[in-house]
């Protein structure tokens, strides 16, 4: 007998209790509360009872988490603040080096470390929303991408069980969260649920994945969420954020409030103090390894604190606060059966290894570096060679030895380095005390080819669609020369492309047309200056605003830049003294890519303002205080006078509070000195 719409109404809001609880069990908690079948029952009542009455279900059902119709692709996302990396250790030292690193940088305030696993996965943000009732709801589910803007991927996201579609209004109240939030974390691919879709893959003659964490990427980014939902991805959270901000008092207090949020937190995790714990933590991590059920690349230690954390800050692409230690290649024995020589932007010739593809740490090889000809010289490497390759995470497989014994001999014959470039066959030139030979023909087809490449590679300007067979095919038709020339392509000679139609012109031309507005920094990097990199660039751009600030700029005002050395400030003015480079960035400019940026800006937020320090402050030294009072464009005082605007004072403060008082001088104390250097709104 059909429900009313009101019983329906109540008995829906009881199923979807009961199945977000047991759901929580078995995916967040790993301790299922309920047998399959008894699970199945009940959702199958909610679906049919969703069925008879549609105009009840919501997004935030758990029937909704099968996913939907195919999307056409993803919208592009800026984050709230950029998804940073990490730095890494590959050993004790490494590590100690940091820990002292921080320890000075930390002055007086607290050092000690969280201990988490390093999960092999991909990191993706989760935007929640306050909805009307209170309660929080999934809104966006967003992948890391450049780190500055990532791909909404919400319906993909929203399928995967450990996390929570809804979040009721109590435990927000408990975990103190007035507004919406964003919680970031690693999605990974389980072992088994890899050879799992392997196995699907292969049976639909699709290329398998190499790894789980090709796999559960590719998976996130599957156009057709339906799929996703059947490839069981695991999400661990690790940071919760509040308007861009770190909200709990440290890192231990964060991962327990994402537990009591009902988010899957990774149980494998501790607080260690020095070196010797953190070394502790990662022998008993590396025991456990083989039987965790999901890849791990090395553990992860984030300093707790957030006011120390603060204190620390970023270099450009990590926290300081925080270090990857990864775990040590793994090798293999394989035959090197050729060397290949590849031309890169800059001319430089590189010999790769052409290997029998082997399964090292992971993932099938068939290429390794070699880095120089000095290296294969060095290691006296011949073709036909057994040799031993290594790889570590994500890092390009190496070769580190030649093995010889009864069952690997000897190859046959040394490798000639070349003469000419392999490319354009121009001579090549290795210039005194440099290791590298170059290709110096300007107008080499390889050059142009990497540079094309570089300059649309993400993190740079990031033009989708700007891959090897495009770039093949544009500079084939002789339809570009230089990367300004690609601000000209027309849809009509895009459609001419292989593979082209009217709508990926379409496309790739609005990718080319969205670069204009990359920036200062990303345009520095694409412009291939030797020893510009990332980091580098982005100090330029803050620094002088502008292209022509830093074309017009010396090598001693460039080398004023914190990080730019004599070889990197050389190697600037020497490109922008060539004529050819200074035509390049003029026809970019004419072309409409922006080449300015925000100057840094010094703060100013205690301008005009005098403070005296007295007594010992709780966390600060005076140091301390005075250098971050004068950073926020504040004065520092030796004695009280009427023209002091504050006075800090700390325990055992003398007779400037004294004075301080009598001259009716406002007395603030460290937390009040905090709080107008970061007011917390
Ligand atoms: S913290 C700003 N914690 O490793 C700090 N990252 O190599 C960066 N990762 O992009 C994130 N497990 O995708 C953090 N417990 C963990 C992690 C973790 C894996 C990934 C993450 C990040 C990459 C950096």
């Amino acid at each position: 007998m059909a429900m009313t719409t009101h019983d329906a109404a109540r008995r829906i809001g009881e199923l979807r209790m009961q199945i977000r609880h047991h759901e929580h069990l078995y995916y967040v908690l790993d301790a299922p509360g309920i047998s399959d079948a008894g699970y199945d029952a009940l959702m199958n009542e909610l679906k049919k009872l969703e069925a008879a009455h549609p105009e009840l279900v919501t997004p935030d059902s758990p029937t909704q988490r099968v996913g939907g119709k195919p999307a056409e692709g993803f919208a592009k996302v800026r984050h709230s603040r950029p998804m940073l990396s990490l730095d890494n250790a590959y050993s004790r030292e490494e590590l100690a080096d940091w820990d002292r690193r921080v320890r000075e940088l930390a002055g007086r305030l607290p050092v000690e470390y969280t201990s988490e696993l390093k999960l092999d996965g991909l990191s993706v943000a989760l935007h929640y929303a306050r909805a009307e009732d209170g309660a929080a709801r999934l809104e966006r589910g967003v992948t890391r991408g450049d780190g500055q803007i990532g791909e909404d991927v919400t319906s993909n996201i929203r399928t995967i069980r450990s996390i929570p579609l809804t979040i009721g209004s109590d435990k927000l109240k408990k975990a103190g969260l007035p507004r919406g939030f964003e919680v970031r974390g690693e999605a990974v691919m389980p072992e088994k649920a890899f050879l799992h879709t392997n196995e699907e893959r292969e049976r639909e003659g699709l290329p398998p994945f190499v790894n789980p964490r090709n796999s559960a990427a590719g998976t996130v980014r599957t156009l057709d969420s339906r799929i996703v939902a059947t490839r069981g991805l695991v999400f661990f959270a690790y940071f919760l954020l509040v308007d861009g901000e770190y909200l709990a008092a440290g890192q231990v207090a964060t991962l327990d409030a994402l537990t009591a949020l009902g988010f899957r937190v990774n149980p494998h995790r501790g607080r260690v103090d020095s070196v010797d714990n953190m070394m502790h933590f990662i022998e008993a991590t590396e025991k456990q390894r083989d039987t965790l059920g999901y890849e791990i690349d090395g553990v992860v230690f984030k300093v707790d604190a957030h006011p120390t954390q603060q204190r620390l800050g970023y270099t450009g692409r990590a926290p300081r606060w925080a270090i990857a230690y990864k775990f040590t290649a793994e090798s293999a024995i394989t035959r090197m059966e050729g060397i290949l020589i590849t031309v890169g932007r800059s001319g430089k010739l590189t010999p790769t290894a052409v290997l029998q593809p082997v399964f090292v740490g992971g993932v099938t090889v068939s290429r390794a570096t070699l880095h120089n000809s000095d290296f294969i010289e060095r290691m006296g490497l011949l073709v036909g060679d057994w040799v031993r390759v290594e790889r570590g995470g994500d890092v390009i497989p190496k070769v580190v030895e030649v093995v010889e014994d009864a069952e690997h001999p000897r190859g046959t014959h040394k490798f000639v380095w070349p003469t000419h470039c392999p490319d354009c066959g121009s001579a090549v030139v290795r210039a005194e005390g440099e290791a590298d030979s170059r290709c110096v023909n300007a107008a080499c087809p390889a050059k142009l080819r990497e540079s094309l490449l570089h300059f649309g590679s993400r993190g740079v300007m990031n033009i989708e669609g700007l891959g090897e067979a495009v770039v093949q095919q544009l500079m084939e038709r002789g339809l570009v020369h230089s990367v300004a020339d690609l601000y000209s392509l027309t849809e009509e000679q895009l459609v001419e492309l292989e593979r082209f139609a009217e709508k990926s012109a379409r496309t790739l031309l609005d990718e080319i047309k969205n670069s204009k507005h990359a920036g200062l920094a990303r345009v520095l990097m694409g412009l291939s200056i030797r020893f510009v990199g990332e980091r580098t660039a982005e100090l330029l751009a803050q620094e002088f605003g502008s292209i022509d600030a830093i074309m017009g700029a010396s090598a001693e005002e460039l080398s004023q830049v914190e990080e730019v050395g004599p070889r990197v400030s050389g190697a600037i003015v020497e490109f922008f003294s060539q004529p050819a480079n200074r035509e390049l960035v003029e026809r970019l400019r004419h072309s409409g890519v922006k080449m300015t940026a925000e100057k840094k800006q010094r703060s100013t937020r205690l301008a005009g303002l005098t403070f005296v320090l007295t007594g010992t402050l709780p966390n600060l030294t005076r140091d301390d205080a005075k250098k971050r009072i004068e950073e926020a464009g504040g004065k520092v005082s030796g004695s009280v006078s009427k023209k002091t605007s504050f006075v800090v004072a700390g325990e055992e403060a003398g007779s400037k509070l004294d004075k301080a008082h009598e001259l009716k001088v406002p007395v603030i104390d460290e937390a009040g000195l905090l709080e107008m250097l970061e007011p917390s709104n």
